[in-house]
């Protein structure tokens, strides 16, 4: 146990969020108080727990609850589809201005697809098609005959997240970056992160093998062969759909986590959603935002829990096989945290 988990206690935000938020915070929360990780949670709400309670779904009190702590972690919330209130995430995001998105896959599952996955996807958090700057072109009798959208990307932001990147690359003993975009087409818009990317890359490629791809080959390449990707650096839309696959590569959405780090805060949560189709049933995989948790114990320097948390979980899932029905097994969400504390040394 490092000293930190015994002395002051750590303020942090906490948001159950929306579908199976609840029962994932609540087997994670279990299990950092088991580990003695020591963090004085600050309750508060938003999404569309949020809306019911006080009808707006980023209330004032979460934001400064976040801006005080610095430090959240949080379940997923619902985003509807089309109209309605604009995605909490993006929002929180840009408030924060968390602009680096870490979502690291690895294989877990002795039996897996792929058992020599261990890639780190860091997405641009902040911008590209994620702005919403968007709209429709009425045309005769039709509202919405047309649909515009506009990506916003700054070299500034490029920069910030190539930094970051080869930062946590030289930090984290990886070799090799791949820059992923789509600069054939999107000639400006994934150009200039392209662009911006290789000239903050090249002054790291004494220490870092720096590689592109085009958004579209990658995808294929992750599903051939993953063992050949460490880091890969892309843009907020193209992070967002390969890290579900990357997801997808060890298991599925239930093993996925990510980290939001900013300059005014960091926030941790799954990469899945809220996963309306089992919510309330007491059965969904809180490996995910265990696993994020465990990012989070590593950004308040208790990187001996973020181990032995990781440990646990890798015995749970491969000695025991004890697992929730998204893995084929039978367990329960907090059956689960159960096996996982009972695995603490
Ligand atoms: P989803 O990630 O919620 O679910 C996709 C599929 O994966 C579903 O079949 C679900 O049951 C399964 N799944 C996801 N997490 C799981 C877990 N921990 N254990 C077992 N199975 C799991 O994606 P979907 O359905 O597209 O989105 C639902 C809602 O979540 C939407 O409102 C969306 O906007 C929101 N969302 C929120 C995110 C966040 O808060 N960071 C991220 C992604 C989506
Ligand atoms: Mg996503």
């Amino acid at each position: 146990m490092t000293t930190s988990s015994a002395t002051a206690k750590i303020p942090a935000t906490l948001i159950m969020g929306d579908g199976i938020g609840p029962e994932i915070v609540e087997a994670t929360v279990n299990v950092l108080k088991a580990l003695g990780a020591g963090f004085d949670w600050d309750y508060q709400e938003a999404g569309m727990a949020a809306v019911r309670l006080y009808g707006d779904p980023l209330p004032r009190s979460t934001l400064e609850s976040i801006r005080r702590n610095h430090l959240a972690l949080k379940g997923p919330l619902i985003t509807p589809v089309g109209g309605g209130y604009r995605s909490i995430n993006v929002t929180l995001r840009r408030e924060f201005q968390l602009f680096a998105n870490i979502r690291p896959a690895r294989s877990y599952l002795p039996e897996g697809l792929f058992k020599d996955v261990d890639v780190i996807l860091i997405r641009e958090n902040t911008e590209g098609f994620y702005v919403g700057v968007e709209h429709y072109i009425p045309i005769a009798d039709d509202p919405r005959a047309v649909a515009e959208a506009s990506g916003i990307i700054t070299r500034f932001a490029c920069r910030r997240i190539a930094e970051y990147a080869c930062e946590l690359a030289l930090k984290a003993g990886r070799k090799k970056i791949t820059i992923v975009h789509k600069a054939n087409i999107l000639k400006a818009l994934t150009g200039l992160f392209l662009e911006t990317c290789q000239e903050v890359c090249r002054r790291y490629q004494d220490r870092l093998t720096i590689e592109e791809r085009i958004v579209d080959n990658c995808a294929m390449q992750l599903v051939i062969n993953p063992a050949q990707f460490d880091i890969i650096l892309t843009t907020n839309m193209f992070g967002d759909i390969l890290s579900d696959e990357c997801a997808g590569l060890v298991g599925g959405l239930g093993m996925a986590p990510g980290a939001n780090i900013g300059t005014e805060a960091a926030l941790f949560e799954a990469v899945h959603g809220s996963a309306p189709d089992i919510a309330g049933k007491g059965i969904a995989n809180p490996t995910a935002l265990m696993l994020a948790a465990a990012l989070m114990l590593e950004h308040v320097h208790q990187h001996d829990n973020a181990e032995r948390l990781r440990n646990a979980i890798k015995d749970v899932l491969g000695k025991d096989q004890v697992r929730t029905p998204d893995l084929c097994g039978e367990a329960t969400t907090i059956q689960f945290a159960d096996a996982v504390i009972r695995r603490l040394d």
